[in-house]
């Protein structure tokens, strides 16, 4: 064990994602992950569900009762909503034992592109929610640090999280961020483009739910090859107003999301264009690590190593690699006062 006192701690890294909230704890690991979202009763605010259970009824409640996602594009859209979700969070991970020490110690990470007034609206209410003391961490920084890549050396990293509300771009060396971007295009404008591709294509109308789906499924950055796939899908005839059933292909779907995905890579275009040349060889060297949901789309890395001309690669579990990042960082508690807001 690295600190004796460190088994009486419940300082937790969280990842408060516009799709996904995922809680580290010290010494422990990862102890939950959540989709993003609240259900409440709308006259009396009582909590109804979080998490998963909440996910269940988005779309489909009735009007005493609202599901909804508290943050958007990656910062809190509804801060008494975010606020619930923290709370039960952090009740949730912290048994009784933990409830008769002191209240813990809290790093999250945020995206790069976030005002001070963001800033200051995460921190007040992760204490309201409960937390003594607040570290603010760039989400690529922790995504950076949780794909293990070498940040405090003097040598350029190149990392990309493609979350649900952002793609964030960083080159870091020296434990700095040395150029940085931060954009509102990633894993929800594509569910979007497919919803948008459908109603012109085959007047069809589905929800943000089914066009998740079809992009996990059948979703694709470049050609399959002799893989292509196909998928059946359910929803309402824009002219008929009845339920209707389709067949997608693979083929249809590159179509429908090639402009958000061109948008990401013309992101990471420009961050290598700002980058100084001595850090530029070291990325062809060191290659693109990829890291949020959005790595998982199918051929996303290969379109991204074609049009950049820089490897791309994946870590194991793309999903897990900011949070543990905010772990490593608790782990290391004398790192964190640099990120005291
Ligand atoms: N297999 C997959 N293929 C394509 N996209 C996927 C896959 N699995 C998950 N995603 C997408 O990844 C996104 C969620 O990723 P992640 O959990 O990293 O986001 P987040 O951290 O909650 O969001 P943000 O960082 O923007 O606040 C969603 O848009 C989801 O649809
Ligand atoms: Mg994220």
């Amino acid at each position: 064990m690295r600190n004796p006192l460190q088994f009486f701690s419940n300082d937790i890294g969280i990842d408060l994602g516009t799709s996904n909230s995922i809680v580290y704890m010290r010494g422990v690991g990862i102890v939950l992950s959540e989709p993003s979202i609240v259900a409440f009763n709308t006259e009396t605010k009582e909590l109804l569900a979080v998490g998963t259970e909440a996910k269940e009824m988005l779309g489909k409640t009735p009007s005493n009762i609202t599901a909804m996602k508290p943050m958007r594009d990656g910062v809190i859209a509804d801060f008494e909503a975010t606020e619930m979700m923290l709370r039960y969070f952090i009740n949730k991970v912290h048994t009784r034992r933990h409830r008769f020490i002191l209240p813990p110690r809290i790093v999250i990470a945020i995206p790069s592109g976030i005002t001070n007034v963001e800033k200051r609206a995460v921190q007040e209410t992760a204490t309201k929610a409960g937390a003594r003391a607040v570290y603010l961490v760039q989400e690529p920084m922790a995504a950076a640090i949780g794909a293990e890549l070498p940040v405090g050396k003097p040598v350029g990293s190149f990392i990309i999280d493609i979350g649900g509300g952002t793609s964030e771009i960083a080159i870091i060396s020296l434990g700095g961020i040395v150029v940085m971007k931060s954009i509102r295009i990633a894993g929800n404008e594509i569910d979007e483009a497919i919803v948008e591709y459908l109603r012109k294509k085959h007047n069809l109308l589905i929800g943000e739910r089914t066009a998740e789906e079809i992009k996990i499924s059948i979703g694709s950055a470049v050609p399959l090859q002799k893989n292509e796939l196909s998928a059946e899908v359910h929803g309402r005839d824009l002219i008929e107003g009845l339920p209707k059933t389709v067949t997608l292909h693979s083929e249809e779907i590159r179509e429908a999301i090639k402009e958000p995905l061109s948008i990401i890579v013309n992101e990471v275009h420009a961050a290598l264009e700002e980058t100084p040349p001595e850090l530029s060889s070291d990325l062809a060297k060191q290659g693109l690590v990829m890291t949020g949901g959005g790595a998982l789309l199918r051929g996303m890395d290969k379109l991204l190593s074609r049009e950049v001309k820089i490897p791309t690669r994946v870590p194991e579990d793309p999903l897990t690699a900011v949070v543990k990042g905010t772990g490593e960082m608790l782990e290391e508690i004398s790192y964190l006062k640099n990120y005291r807001f």
